[in-house]
């Protein structure tokens, strides 16, 4: 019974469709394969990723550091498999094109920008695009502003 709550909790926190996950956990549930049911997909393994590497930007900037080289395995948010459940939509790939040009904003340095705004657009953008449809993870992606 406690590891069924767990399982709960943990979709929840993660899934961006919880009803059609739902489904799947208690299939994996009646199936016993309670354990490795949480696999993320290669989206989901890039977004923490992603997630991870802003959060050392942000902490470069602090620090007051100029970040320098762009991530280039961000681009794989072109190409990454999402959930089963999910689809590549227009919106999808209009958010994804526009991250990735204000997040590669935040390595020029020729901005006239002050880099802490330039990469708060960025993390702006991570914000969007979850809004139309993945709003889980936002207040943990609104941690990475800077303020
Ligand atoms: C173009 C839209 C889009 C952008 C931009 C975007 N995300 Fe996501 N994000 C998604 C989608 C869709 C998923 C669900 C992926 C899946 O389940 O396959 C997701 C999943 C996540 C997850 C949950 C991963 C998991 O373990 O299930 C986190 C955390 C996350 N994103 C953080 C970020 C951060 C941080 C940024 C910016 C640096 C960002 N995202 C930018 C659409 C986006």
């Amino acid at each position: 019974m406690k590891y069924l709550v767990y399982i709960f909790c943990f979709a929840f926190i993660f899934s961006c469709n919880s009803k059609e996950k739902n489904e799947n956990i208690e299939e994996n549930v009646a199936g016993k394969k309670v354990y490795d049911m949480y696999q993320p997909s290669e989206m989901a393994t890039l977004m923490n990723e992603m997630y991870a590497e802003n959060l050392k930007i942000k902490n470069e900037i602090l620090a007051g550091n100029t970040p320098e080289v762009f991530p280039t395995d961000f681009l794989k948010i072109n190409t990454a498999q999402l959930s089963d459940f999910k689809k590549r939509n227009a919106k999808f790939e209009a958010f994804s094109k526009l991250y990735i040009v204000a997040e590669q904003d935040v390595f020029n340095s020729e901005s006239a920008m002050p880099v802490k705004d330039r990469f708060n657009n960025a993390v702006g953008i991570c914000i969007s695009c979850h809004q139309t449809e993945c709003t889980g993870p936002i207040p943990r992606i609104k941690k990475l502003l800077i303020k």
